[in-house]
């Protein structure tokens, strides 16, 4: 069974974002993948403050809903981490989330390296670039590999459900899901 966790950094529920990544992970449906779509509109990880007891402890001391969603990324075997454009910038949110997961990971001896990944914006009109570059360090930076798509993992949309007029955003969403099914079967049929 293959496990592929999509993670929505938008604060609104239903929004592009999650249509973007909803599309990615429809395409990797199969009888022996399982996916899920994690929106943390609705759940609270609060920045990382630097206390650095994880090195100590293994865990992330800060109480909120951070703890489950760590752990299904590392259930994973394929992490989507998206983003709208914020400022030019990824949100607070996925920000937040990725500074506490890879310092975790790091505490753990890594325990994300190997496993697939990739990164999915999007903007009205900029930003894109800069704001996947920010997602994609945490993969890089955590020894996982990233597959590529049609295009960049970018779509364009402001008012909800306007992306699903991005037809080549779309189908860039859909090749990506495809290439990390098709990656991650490699991985596992070389062990
Ligand atoms: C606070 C805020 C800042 C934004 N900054 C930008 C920006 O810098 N560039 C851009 O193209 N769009 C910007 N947008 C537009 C969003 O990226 C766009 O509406 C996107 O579709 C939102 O995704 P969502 O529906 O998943 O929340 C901004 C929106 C908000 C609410």
């Amino acid at each position: 069974m293959i496990r592929i966790l999509g993670i929505i950094g938008s604060p609104r529920i239903g929004g592009n974002t999650e249509l973007f990544v909803a599309e990615a992970l429809k395409a990797t449906e199969g009888d022996d993948v399982e996916t899920e779509l994690l929106r943390l509109a609705n759940r609270e990880v609060k920045p990382c403050d630097a206390c650095l007891s994880c090195k100590q402890t293994g865990e992330c001391r800060i109480k909120d809903d951070f703890k489950p969603i760590f752990d299904k990324m590392v259930a994973a075997d394929g992490i989507i981490l998206s983003s709208p454009v914020y400022f030019g910038s990824a949100t607070p949110q996925i920000k937040s989330l990725i500074d506490r997961a890879g310092y975790l990971s790091v505490a753990r001896k890594r325990v994300f390296e190997n496993k697939v990944g990739g990164p999915m914006v999007v903007a009205r009109r900029a930003g894109h670039n800069f704001t996947l570059a920010q997602l994609l360090f945490f993969f890089l930076h955590q020894g996982m590999i990233v597959p590529g798509s049609s295009y960049w993992n970018i779509a364009f949309g402001r008012e909800k459900d306007e992306v699903t007029k991005d037809e080549e955003g779309l189908l860039t969403a859909k090749n990506f899901g495809k290439k990390m099914v098709w990656l991650i079967k490699k991985i596992k049929e070389t062990g």
